[in-house]
């Protein structure tokens, strides 16, 4: 599974590039907002990172718009997938660049019906927010569990992006469900690495090695 960071943090998305965990990133208005810093300066920042998958959102709600800054974006950085929202203008603007073979993100997918559509016009990647549906008492894993279904029964390609995780279960049962990606802030990508066990572990490993006698320098 495919680990993404949900950031528009250009620190964050270096620190962890360098750990080798991280394949993606996913920025939205409201994290590129957070950074205080032009749009295209922040986006330019995180391609040159080296990322091979930067998902960066249209803020278009009619066809046209969608697909001028769709292709803006697509020839921005070939990293760039095109984050286009669920609703009726963004599926024919997915339908359309995707037949130019411009790789289109959809978000905003709350319901196993508009995971369909997004397969069927042709989306590299569909975004279901399971966060958000928790937050008003639906369970989102059992989303992706139907996605997975649908998406398995009719051999769609499109890659399932889990998104909106708030805690490091929410990334263990996408990975049972055998979603292709989790999109994660860096609080919830750091809990994964951590255990207290091997906190434990590692002070008391270091604990003993101090009792270990040492080599009399200067030789036999
Ligand atoms: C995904 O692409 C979105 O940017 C993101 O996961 C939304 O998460 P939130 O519900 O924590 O804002």
């Amino acid at each position: 599974m495919k680990l993404f960071l949900d950031t528009a943090s250009v620190s964050e998305i270096r620190q962890m590039w360098a750990t080798g965990i991280l394949d993606g990133v996913t920025t939205n208005p409201s994290l590129v907002a957070k950074e205080g810093r032009p749009f295209e300066t922040v986006l330019r920042e995180i391609c040159e990172v080296g990322i091979p998958s930067v998902s960066a959102e249209v803020t278009a709600t009619e066809v046209d718009g969608m697909l001028a800054e769709g292709h803006r974006l697509a020839k921005f950085h070939p990293a760039i997938y095109v984050k286009i929202p669920m609703t009726v203008a963004g599926l024919e603007a997915t339908k359309r660049l995707s037949s130019e073979g411009i790789r289109v993100n959809m978000t905003l997918v709350f319901s196993a019906n508009q995971a369909l559509l997004a397969a069927k016009v042709g989306a590299s990647y569909v975004s279901p927010f399971i966060g958000r549906l928790d937050d008003q008492s639906q369970d989102g894993i059992e989303l992706v569990r139907d996605i997975r279904t649908i998406y398995g029964q009719y051999g769609f390609k499109t890659e399932i992006l889990v998104a909106s995780v708030r805690h490091p279960v929410h990334v263990l049962e996408a990975a049972k469900l055998g979603a292709d990606i989790a999109t994660m802030p860096m609080a919830v990508m750091e809990k994964l690495v951590q255990h207290p066990l091997t906190d434990l572990g590692l002070a008391k490993f270091l604990k003993d090695w101090q009792k270990v006698p040492h080599e009399k320098s200067g030789g036999a």
